[in-house]
């Protein structure tokens, strides 16, 4: 991230969303797009276009619009750099837990610290729903359990070749929990 000798600190917030435009559904899409290009592991396998995402970012919106979903929206200097969605439960039994999808960070702006920053947004979020317990899946192979390790979740087994990214390269899905503790100082 800039430091102080190179201008200003960007600022960087995550806000939730429970409305999309037609200006931020472009963002989203051309991140979502240019995340998955650059092989990270949002539900598609590279390479992909706009119109390959369309229909399961309009899922997303619909679920958001409907009022059982949440965007968590990261901005830098309020510019769209990534986001993720709080995908709520119906059941009554589930009201204290709940799913997250879709992590991204934009292909620029990642390393830097802003993955780490749009969790905790996402679990500042998910308090506020009542959320005691955030669930999500990491893609084995990745790595990328080792971001949310890192977060503070742990794994609870792994679904053995649920993700077939190509003829021959099945992968496992690993399910990752985290308990939302007490709001950080
Ligand atoms: C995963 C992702 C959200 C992380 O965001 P980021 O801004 O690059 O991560 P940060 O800079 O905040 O990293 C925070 C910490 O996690 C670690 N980390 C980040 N990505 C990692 C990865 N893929 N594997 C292992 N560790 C990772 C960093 O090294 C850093 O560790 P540190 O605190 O010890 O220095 C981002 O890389 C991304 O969007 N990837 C593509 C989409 C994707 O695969 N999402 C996961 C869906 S399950």
């Amino acid at each position: 991230m800039r430091g102080a000798e190179n201008g200003p600190v960007p600022a960087v917030r995550v806000r939730a969303v429970s409305d999309v435009d037609d200006e931020l559904r472009g963002e989203l899409l051309s991140c979502w797009t240019d995340v998955s290009n650059a092989g990270g592991a949002v539900g598609f396998v590279p390479p992909v276009t706009q119109d390959d995402v369309a229909p399961m970012l309009d899922r997303l919106i619909e679920g958001v619009r409907s009022g059982r979903d949440v965007l968590a929206l990261l901005t830098v200097d309020d510019a769209p750099a990534g986001f993720a969605t709080l995908v709520g439960s119906l059941s009554p039994l589930r009201r204290h837990w709940g799913t997250v999808l879709r992590v991204q960070v934009h292909p620029s702006y990642q390393g830097q610290g802003l993955g780490r920053a749009l969790m905790g947004g996402v679990h500042e979020i998910a308090r506020g729903l009542g959320w005691e317990f955030v669930h999500l899946t990491a893609r084995g192979g990745t790595g990328v359990d080792a971001f949310y390790r890192g977060l503070g979740y742990t794994e609870h087994g792994r679904l053995p070749g649920a993700i077939r990214v190509g003829p021959g390269d099945d992968r496992d899905e690993i399910v990752l929990a985290c308990r939302l503790g007490p709001r950080p100082e």
